[in-house]
């Protein structure tokens, strides 16, 4: 596997980058690397869906290593009039030195990342949201050490981005992911395929065998962004698949409970569990910051 520049899914890098990825944001985190080493630089940040972590951890990730983020949202940008991602693409590879968005269709980042002079890194597509899962490794490393091979993750709820992105780190970093979905909202099967030739990877309908022994347990919104008008339909189909406290006592005594946040209380995880002596949710959105931190400094 050669190494891409650009950071548009989890699969597309080798091992050793993604554990260096995670070492670099440990020593920024510790404040063991300081220097401005992206002085001068500019980073664009092309956003078609809402977010309050992603823009802000990358656009104070620039600040703290000495360059300067724009905001470029789709109705304030040309794109939103319907400028192509070519066009858009090399205009921007003229003035910045990399370019973040958040989009709709992973192919779209792709066409922008193709077109691209200057590295592209994907903030969340429908299909995946890479930069999420690794900070969520990051929480992982912090709470049983470095090693993520011997990990067990439970995975429950809808088989979305994120869990795309965690079949894909599973799958690149060895760690044995266990998901629980209902019928119909299981992950796409090129990504589950790809994961299980490379590591254990369970699928089931049972949110208590996923969760069991597993040292994470994980879950995500029932509809994600785009998917609203489904919402109703969806919180009926997903309801077995709440991670309260009874479900999370399944898993290791010392487990660790993950949201990429916004969650939704008393949804898809209840207020016990988000704010018990478990849940590591904000100190996994503060690690977006470091691990954005670590991705643009190297590939900026
Ligand atoms: N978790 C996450 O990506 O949050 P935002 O949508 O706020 O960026
Ligand atoms: N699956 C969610 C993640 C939000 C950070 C979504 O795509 O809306």
């Amino acid at each position: 596997m050669t190494e891409t520049r650009d950071f548009l899914s989890l699969a597309d890098h080798e091992p050793s980058f993604l554990l260096h990825l995670l070492n670099r944001a440990h020593r920024l985190k510790a404040g063991e690397e300081s220097d401005p080493v992206l002085a001068g630089k500019v980073l664009a940040m092309i956003f078609r869906k809402s977010s309050t972590r992603t823009r802000v951890a990358f656009e104070v990730a620039m600040l703290q290593l000495g360059g300067h983020a724009l905001f470029l949202s789709e109705q304030d940008s040309q794109i939103g009039r319907g400028e192509s991602m070519r066009d858009t693409a090399g205009v921007l590879s003229r003035y910045v030195d990399g370019i973040v968005m958040r989009t709709f269709a992973q192919e779209e980042l792709e066409e922008l990342a193709r077109s691209a002079d200057v590295p592209v890194v994907n903030g969340l597509t429908d299909l995946l949201h890479p930069c999420q899962v690794m900070a969520d490794l990051l929480t992982v490393q912090e709470a049983f050490g470095p090693e993520l091979g011997d990990r067990s993750v439970a995975w429950i709820g809808d088989g979305n981005n994120m869990a795309h992105s965690w079949l894909n780190a599973a799958g690149q970093l060895g760690f044995e992911l266990r998901l629980a979905c209902p019928e119909g909202h299981e992950p796409e099967p090129a990504i589950l395929n790809r994961a299980r030739e490379r590591t254990s990877v369970l699928l089931t309908r049972d949110p208590a065998e996923a969760a069991a022994g597993a040292h994470v347990v994980t879950t995500d919104v029932w509809a994600s962004m785009g998917q609203e008008a489904q919402a109703s339909a969806r919180a009926e189909t997903f309801a077995p698949y709440r991670v309260d406290r009874a479900l999370l006592s399944r898993a290791r005594p010392d487990a660790i409970f993950l949201h990429c946040l916004p969650a939704h209380r008393g949804e898809e995880v209840t207020a016990e569990v988000l704010e018990g002596p478990r849940s590591r949710v904000f100190e996994e959105a503060e690690n977006r910051l470091h691990i954005q931190k670590a991705i643009l400094a190297e590939l900026l």
